[in-house]
């Protein structure tokens, strides 16, 4: 079978290329075989190919934070799921056609769930989803801000947020994002720049905000974290920047903002299955009935792995770039 496996650290365009390995083979006592329909390509799998992530791996590996399929086998002893199953992988190996593990390396989907928007399901919207409940509580008609808010996670948090009722500020890098973002439920879109405290005074008529989420680092914390009202809080989960954080102690000190981070997979270690299995439960529930949706821009067969890279690497996509192993 095709995987897409890491051959060395460098640029993801050169470094990823589509192999033929071993089949997985029938599944064992307490195992499923998968065959895997959807793997989104996500920042952190570009981290992680580049040299740039929370570890480092050994090449040549195998791939792919994210993947979703149907069961095509089970082995003896696996009683919760069946042949036919979507499910979505919590395995970090997914860029593949099949995969053999435990049965409790899947969680089980509903039957009429999208499986390319299942492969979105597991990282950008359990972050969007955790960050709007773990940090502060926010009821109907509390305001929060977040800065590359047209990313998967940032439109994850747009219509949770909007689904519960409360309001979101969005700090984007493009004026022709304004309208799209306003339709997906965004309050208050800005485009990035100085004066942007003041200028989201004015559009929310001063209103306190609670909560700031940022995803880019840089100047771009501070910015956010002077918009954010005093004893609020602001939790740093990227760095598409590259640079470190920088904030004016003024916030801590005077302002007694706190700043903090947030990264799902440490979050998912400190679980149990039946609790992770509880908030996808939930989750997917969102996916199916609509609240949640993020667009595809394009998708990928293995073989075109090397473009699919490229492709996710771009500025200015309107979309997540995806693997299709079995297209
Ligand atoms: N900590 C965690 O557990 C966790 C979990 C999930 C995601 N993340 C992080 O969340 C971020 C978004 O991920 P995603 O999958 O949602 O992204 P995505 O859908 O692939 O979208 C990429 C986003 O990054 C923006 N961007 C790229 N370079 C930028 C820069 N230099 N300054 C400002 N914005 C920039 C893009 O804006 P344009 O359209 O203007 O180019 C776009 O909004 C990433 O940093 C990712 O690593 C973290």
């Amino acid at each position: 079978m095709k995987s897409a496996q890491l051959t060395a650290i460098g640029p993801a365009e050169n470094v990823v290329k589509c192999v033929d390995v071993p089949d997985p083979g029938a599944p064992g006592e307490g195992e499923v075989l998968v065959d895997i329909a959807a793997c989104s390509i996500n920042p952190a799998d570009i981290l992680l190919i580049e040299g740039k992530y929370a570890t480092v791996p050994e090449t040549p590996c195998a791939l792919g934070i994210e993947g979703a399929g149907t069961v095509n086998a089970v082995g003896n002893g696996v009683s919760a799921l069946k042949v036919g199953d979507k499910v979505m992988s919590l395995a970090r190996t997914n860029w593949v056609q099949q995969v053999r593990d435990k049965a409790e390396a899947f969680i089980r989907l509903p039957t009429d769930i999208d499986l390319a928007q299942a492969a979105m399901l597991k990282v950008n919207v359990a972050t969007a989803h955790l960050m709007l409940t773990t940090y502060v509580s926010l009821s109907a008609g509390d305001w929060l801000l977040q800065n590359a808010a047209n990313s998967g996670v940032g439109v994850d948090l747009i219509r949770l947020a909007h689904a519960n009722g409360v309001r979101t500020v969005n700090i984007v890098r493009r004026r022709a994002l304004i309208e799209p973002l306003k339709q997906l439920g965004a309050d208050v879109v800005v485009v990035d720049g100085p004066d942007l405290a003041k200028r989201i005074a004015q559009e929310t008529g001063g209103a306190v905000i609670k909560l700031g989420i940022d995803a880019v680092g840089g100047s771009a914390t501070g910015r956010l974290t002077d918009c954010v009202g005093d004893g609020g809080t602001v939790v740093n989960y990227g760095l598409l920047s590259g640079k470190t954080c920088e904030i004016n102690a003024f916030n801590f000190v005077f302002r007694d903002i706190t700043l903090t981070g947030f990264w799902l997979a440490r979050l998912l270690r400190s679980m149990s299955f039946e609790q992770i299995q509880g908030i996808y439960d939930q989750l997917a529930r969102r996916l199916t009935d609509g609240t949640i949706h993020v667009d595809v821009e394009a998708s990928y067969p293995l073989e075109q792995v090397s473009d699919a890279m490229a492709h996710a690497k771009r500025e200015s996509r309107n979309g997540k770039v995806q693997l299709r192993p079995n297209s």
